[in-house]
């Protein structure tokens, strides 16, 4: 293919230069067209837009590929930690022995919130929702630790990293308290990331908390699939508010604002409840299907499509083996998982589906999961957040650190009124 594509406008014809990644995808950069041309291009929802190289994260939607660092999650997934995973994110490359050491000791050390912060979390009227707690809490680190613009942060990242990576489960876990009226759990020293967060969530003075090592690793598993996913909504936010040079606390606090969209990272709360209703209403999901399919509906069946992948979401794949074995293993028959796989068998056999490609994603089977572990389906989205922190950070690293990096500025084109006089208000 040539290294140029030509765009002929009336008798002008414009040389683009043609970029070609890794895995030989290649881009048209208009970066000099409007420049050149006087015209701009025009793609509502970005969906043929690259806004960035990055080095983090390669999907291939076709072919269900999803690789941290050139490594595939399902082999991370299986191998590797959430901590481990993090540090290939922000470092690329797997620690040793020594740096996962140090970084995990920078965990705990960050695992404990300022106190003058515990007294916001009363200030929220109960039943608040979890993630607005959470992206309160995190923007609210830039007054407690404002020395974190973009410029003091391209040095030495690690210890705002694992403070944002640490304290979000302390927030998460506190938010969760708070709303059952329970004490407080305070972190400890002595458990790994996952345990930890376990344990502040369901420990009690009462009735002390179990550890059970395969709902730490099955927990683990989630976070590290849902770590990174290139240029995602709530990444694409990140990145957006970032390049303003906006400090890295109330950037990620707008990555989870994005999150909890339930096109986003709110889909998996929405397929519970989806489910949920399913299995009141008698279990049938053949209505569900059709509801999905009419046009005048504006229903879309949860957890199913996606941008990028044209394919089932491998990271849908591990979930869903995930589930089988923890619910096998915690003895748990959940009806929402024999609806669940009867909507994915009917609706991956029904045209209107396969034609559009609509698979199961990422948020299908996971909320399952929480459930069986004892996470409320409110705090779902929660989850999704404390996963994903490590690829904002290191989408986010990614941005300040390229070259000439500028603030992101989309045009529009304007269908609006052409020059009108002004009137003053008329009599009523
Ligand atoms: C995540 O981008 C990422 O990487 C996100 C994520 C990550 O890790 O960060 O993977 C996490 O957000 C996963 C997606 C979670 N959201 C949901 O499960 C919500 C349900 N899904 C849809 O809303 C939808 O599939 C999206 C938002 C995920 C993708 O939408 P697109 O790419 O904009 O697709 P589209 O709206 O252009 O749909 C194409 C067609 C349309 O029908 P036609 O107009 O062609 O007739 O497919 C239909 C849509 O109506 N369609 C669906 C559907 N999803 C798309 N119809 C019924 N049910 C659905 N779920």
């Amino acid at each position: 293919m040539s290294k140029f594509a030509e765009l002929k406008l009336g008798k002008q014809t414009y040389k683009l230069p043609i970029i070609t990644g890794t895995e030989g995808e290649k881009a048209i950069d208009i970066t000099n067209l409007r420049a050149e041309s006087g015209l701009i291009t025009f793609d509502p929802g970005f969906g043929n837009t690259g806004s960035c190289t990055s080095k983090i994260t390669y999907i291939d939607g076709n072919k269900g590929i999803l690789r941290y660092r050139g490594i595939p999650v399902d082999e991370l997934a299986e191998k590797s930690t959430f901590v481990e995973t993090a540090h290939l994110l922000i470092h690329n490359k797997l620690p040793s022995k020594c740096q996962l050491n140090s970084f995990s000791q920078l965990l705990t050390k960050h695992s404990l919130m300022h106190e003058d912060m515990r007294h916001f979390f009363d200030g929220f009227p109960r039943g608040s929702h979890p993630m607005y707690i959470l992206s309160t809490m995190i923007n609210a680190l830039s007054a407690f630790y404002p020395n974190v613009d973009a410029e003091s942060l391209k040095g030495d990242i690690d210890e705002t990293a694992a403070r944002l990576i640490s304290i979000v489960r302390t927030f998460a876990a506190f938010a969760y308290k708070k709303s059952i009226g329970e004490p407080i759990v305070y972190p400890r020293h002595d458990l790994s990331y996952c345990a930890n967060f376990l344990n502040m969530m369901f420990d009690s003075p009462v009735k002390p908390y179990e550890i059970d090592p395969e709902i730490v690793k099955a927990l683990d598993r989630l976070l590290i699939i849902h770590a990174d996913h290139e240029q995602n909504c709530s990444t694409s936010a990140v990145r957006v508010i970032g390049s303003a040079q906006v400090n890295i606390y109330s950037t990620i606090s707008a990555g989870i604002n994005a999150l909890s969209g339930p096109l986003h990272g709110g889909a998996n709360q929405a397929v519970i409840s989806m489910l949920e209703g399913i299995v009141k209403r008698g279990g049938n999901v053949d209505k569900v299907i059709e509801k999905a399919k009419d046009k005048k509906n504006p229903f879309r069946l949860m957890g199913f499509g996606h941008r990028i992948y044209k394919t089932v979401d491998p990271r849908a794949k591990i979930i869903k083996q995930s589930c089988h074995d923890i619910l096998e293993k915690l003895n748990i028959n959940d009806p929402l998982l024999d609806v669940a796989m009867e909507l994915e068998e009917k609706a991956t056999n029904d045209e209107y589906f396969l034609s559009r490609n609509l698979y199961p994603n990422v948020d299908f089977y996971s909320g399952i999961i929480y459930r069986a572990i004892g996470i409320p389906s409110n705090m779902m989205t929660v989850m999704f957040a404390l996963g994903r922190l490590p690829g904002w950070i290191s989408q986010w690293k990614e941005m300040i650190s390229t070259k000439g990096a500028k603030i992101a500025r989309p045009r529009q084109i304007y269908k609006g009124r052409a020059l009108t006089k002004y009137q003053a208000p008329q009599d009523c």
